[in-house]
C-alpha cells in the first residue's frame, strides 16, 4: 500500500486529523515512541491526567494563561534557598503522598513525614544533653528517649539530626544570622538513649509571600503548621527516618497546611517545675520534657 492510499483509509484519517474527541489518543500514540520504558509510562500517565484535567475544567483561554503565568512566577521565585515549587507540592499533599509511597514501613516503626524546606545540612555536632537553642528565645525543653530496633533492642551511635523554629516561630533562614540556629546533630549512646536540650517549638505559618501564598489566600485552607520538632534519624543497617514530633493539643494538628501529622508522631510536652533536668542541669525556671523512642526498621 502506498502512502497516498493509506492516508485515504478511514483509520489513518481518524488519527491524522485532529478533533476535540480524538486529540488525547493522537497525543498518547505519538508519545509512546520512547525507548526508556519508565519515561514512556510516566509520559503516558501525565498526558492522560493532564488531558483529563483540562477536559474536566474546560478552562477559558484567559484562565489557561493565568495558570501558565502562575507556574512561571512560581519557578522564577524558586532558587537554592527558596523552593516555591516544593511548597506547592507540600500544600497539595503531593509531597506527603510521595513520602508515604517511598516509606511503607512495618507497623511499629516510627513513621516518616515531609522534610520541608528548612533543613540545613552539616549542623553542628552537639554532645548528649547539649543545648541546640543557645541564645534563642523560648521556654527550655528537653527531648529524651531511646533509639530501638523493631525487636526493642537499643541502637547505639544512631545519628539524630534535629531542626526546628525558635520560640518565636522562626527558622535559621528567617533569622539574620551567619551562625547555626536551632539545629544540631546528636548521637544515641551505647544503650540507645539520647538527650537534647532545646526550646518549645510553636505553630507557624508556611511562607505566604510568594505564589503559593497568593493561591492559599484565595481559599479557606489553613496556612499554619502545628508546633513540631524535625528529626532525621539514621544508623547503619536501618532505614533512615525523616520525621517530626508534634505537640499534643496544638490547635492546628487537624489542619496542618502540609498534611504531615500522623498519630504516632503526636507527643505530650509535659511542664516541669524548676529543678534537676534530664541532662543533670538545675533549672531555675519551669521547663518542658518530651519522651520519644524512635523505632527503626532494618534496611532490606
Ligand atoms: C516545615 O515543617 O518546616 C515545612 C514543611 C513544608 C512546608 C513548609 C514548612
Ligand atoms: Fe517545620
Amino acid at each position: 500500500m502506498t502512502a497516498a492510499t493509506s492516508l485515504k483509509s478511514p483509520a489513518a484519517a481518524a488519527t491524522r486529523y485532529v478533533t476535540e474527541q480524538n486529540l488525547t489518543d493522537i497525543v498518547l500514540n505519538r508519545w509512546q515512541d520512547i525507548p526508556d520504558p519508565r519515561l514512556r509510562e510516566v509520559m503516558g500517565a501525565l498526558i492522560r491526567h493532564l488531558h483529563g484535567f483540562v477536559r474536566e475544567i474546560e478552562p477559558t483561554n484567559a484562565e489557561w494563561f493565568q495558570a501558565i503565568d502562575w507556574l512561571t512566577r512560581t519557578g522564577q521565585i524558586s532558587d537554592s534557598k527558596r523552593q516555591e515549587m516544593i511548597l506547592f507540592s507540600d500544600v497539595t499533599g503531593v509531597s506527603m503522598l510521595v513520602d508515604a509511597i517511598n516509606h511503607r514501613f512495618k507497623d511499629g516503626a516510627t513513621p516518616t513525614t515531609v522534610e520541608g524546606p528548612f533543613h540545613v545540612a552539616d549542623a553542628p555536632h552537639i554532645s548528649d544533653g547539649g543545648n541546640m537553642a543557645k541564645g534563642a528565645p523560648g521556654i527550655p525543653c528537653f527531648v529524651t528517649g531511646t533509639v530501638r530496633d523493631m525487636s526493642g533492642n537499643p541502637v547505639g551511635n544512631a545519628m539524630l539530626d534535629l531542626w526546628q523554629t525558635d520560640g518565636e516561630g522562626l527558622y535559621e533562614s528567617q533569622r539574620n544570622t551567619d551562625e547555626p540556629w536551632m539545629r544540631g546533630i546528636f548521637h544515641s549512646k551505647a544503650d540507645g538513649s539520647y538527650c537534647v536540650r532545646t526550646v518549645v517549638p510553636i505553630a507557624y505559618t508556611i511562607p505566604m509571600d510568594g505564589t503559593v501564598g497568593e493561591l492559599v489566600s484565595r481559599t479557606n485552607v489553613s496556612h499554619m503548621r502545628p508546633a513540631h520538632i524535625h528529626f532525621a534519624v539514621e544508623a547503619p543497617g536501618y532505614r533512615k527516618v525523616t520525621t517530626h514530633l508534634f505537640r499534643d493539643g496544638d490547635e492546628y494538628l487537624d489542619s496542618d497546611a502540609v498534611y504531615g501529622v500522623k498519630k504516632a508522631l503526636i507527643v505530650d510536652f509535659i511542664e516541669k517545675q524548676p529543678g534537676k533536668a534530664p541532662n543533670g542541669e538545675t533549672m531555675s525556671e519551669p521547663y518542658y520534657e518530651v519522651r520519644y523512642d524512635f523505632i527503626l526498621q532494618k534496611a532490606d
